[in-house]
């Protein structure tokens, strides 16, 4: 049965008749994780941070949440670099890149990425989504074909169908279904584009084994490492370097919104690659650059990571010891290899009451359902961060224990 938000999505008539619909069915009959979409923090992501829950009560939360695994937030290089560069360029960029929004510490961004990625150059976005946007409807076209895992990101499936390529879904992680795929392909451009952490279970791609396919068909390869960047693989370098093949790879893409924090994304590839997307990548030409005084602390949280090791240290030990602590308490985590831990639940009903239980206890997670994910493949979606500490997480895995014990999503001791 579908959903209430893609009932509302897809009913016929007068535009404003879905959004009353929804209007009306929220308020009768609200979904059980409806109220877990609707914290609001009261302070910048800690381990324990502040939140406001809907009810207007105020709770300090263990914070299992935040897409910022490294938690540099409050780091004090990372403010001293923001403070000093909103005094000397103020704040906000006021220009697109190719007028006048382009300043010495993008570019020094931009030199920097394209070093930390092996490749000759790179580009910077306002924010993640739309630098995926701006990749794929700038470089493909119809008549061309983009090869997609079904369980990428939503960001690539909306910048392929924007090109008006062909969009051509594979199994997920599955290199022999891509491969039929691609056999029957006759389009001369072609690209194999891939999450290189999926956001919704923590597992990564098989990077080696496309590179392989995209070597035989003739195809170009992206990954997008958005959560794999500064948080997988030695030095944080990302999936690809995982499985030693990040010098084959025709285009990286990441964001600064998950190990470090912050907003904003990039493409590193070729230097002609990348020149082209400057001028046809809509979402980079069109519109205002990223703020200088983010692309200042990006710049320094990079250098942070590089310099002080232990950051990626405790990060590796936390969701090592977290992920084991649940998986020996009886939770499936869905083969996640990075710091996203899912809890396979399979029935909203109980997912939201999960979640529920857990804010009221102090914990704050997130869920992973449709659009996301099939609801029948609902589940509980848990980031660790490099500051928790291993005291922190087993509390947490024994409150998810208990519940989860009541609940009856897992069987009773
Ligand atoms: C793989 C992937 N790409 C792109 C994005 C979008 O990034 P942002 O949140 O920085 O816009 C996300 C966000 O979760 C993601 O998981």
């Amino acid at each position: 049965m579908p959903s209430l938000f893609e009932t509302c999505y897809r009913m016929d008539g007068k535009l404003t008749d879905k959004a009353e619909r929804l209007a009306v069915e929220l308020e009768r009959n609200p979904p059980a994780y409806f109220d877990g979409l609707h914290m609001t923090l009261l302070e910048g992501v800690k381990p324990i941070t502040k939140v406001r829950m809907p009810s207007g009560e105020v709770k300090e939360m263990l914070m299992l949440g935040s897409n910022s695994f490294l938690n540099l937030n409050h780091h004090p290089r990372v403010l001293e670099a923001e403070r000093k560069a909103a005094e000397k360029y103020g704040v906000g960029a006021g220009s697109p890149p190719l007028y006048a929004g382009t300043t010495d510490v993008h570019a020094e961004l931009e030199r920097k990425l394209a070093e930390f990625c092996h490749t000759e150059d790179a580009l910077i976005f306002p924010a993640g989504y739309s630098g995926n946007i701006g990749v794929l409807s700038g470089l493909c076209r119809m008549g061309d074909a983009i090869f997609c895992d079904s369980s990428n990101h939503a960001s690539l499936f909306d910048g392929a169908r924007l090109s008006g390529a062909e969009v051509i879904p594979y199994l997920h992680l599955n290199t022999s279904h891509l491969q039929l795929k691609l056999e029957g392909c006759k389009a001369a451009g072609k690209i194999i584009v891939t999450d290189g952490v999926f956001s919704m279970e923590g597992s990564l791609a098989p990077v080696d084994e496309l590179v392989r396919l995209k070597n035989q068909h003739d195809t170009m390869l992206m990954v997008d490492d958005a959560h794999g960047f500064w948080a997988v693989g030695p030095g944080g370098q990302g999936t690809a370097s995982l499985f030693n093949c990040r010098d084959e790879i025709d285009i990286h893409y990441g964001t600064f919104s998950k190990a470090l924090g912050y907003t904003g994304g990039f493409a590193a590839a070729s230097h002609v690659v990348i020149e082209y997307l400057r001028y046809y990548a809509r979402s980079a030409f069109f519109s205002s650059a990223l703020p200088v005084t983010v692309a200042a602390g990006v710049l320094e949280a990079m250098k942070v990571v590089e310099e002080e090791p232990v950051h990626l240290q405790n990060l590796k030990r936390n969701r090592d010891f977290f992920q084991n602590e649940l998986e020996r308490r009886g939770f499936d985590t869905l083969n996640s290899r990075s710091a996203i831990i899912p809890l396979l639940v399979g029935d909203e009903a109980k997912l939201g009451a999960l979640q529920m239980a857990l804010f009221n206890d102090g914990i704050f997670s997130n869920i992973g359902t449709t659009p996301a994910v099939k609801a029948s493949r609902c589940r509980l979606r848990l980031n660790v961060m490099a500051t928790h500490s291993l005291e922190q997480l087993a509390v947490a895995a024994d409150i998810i224990e208990r519940h989860a014990r009541k609940l009856g999503i897992l069987p009773e001791n």
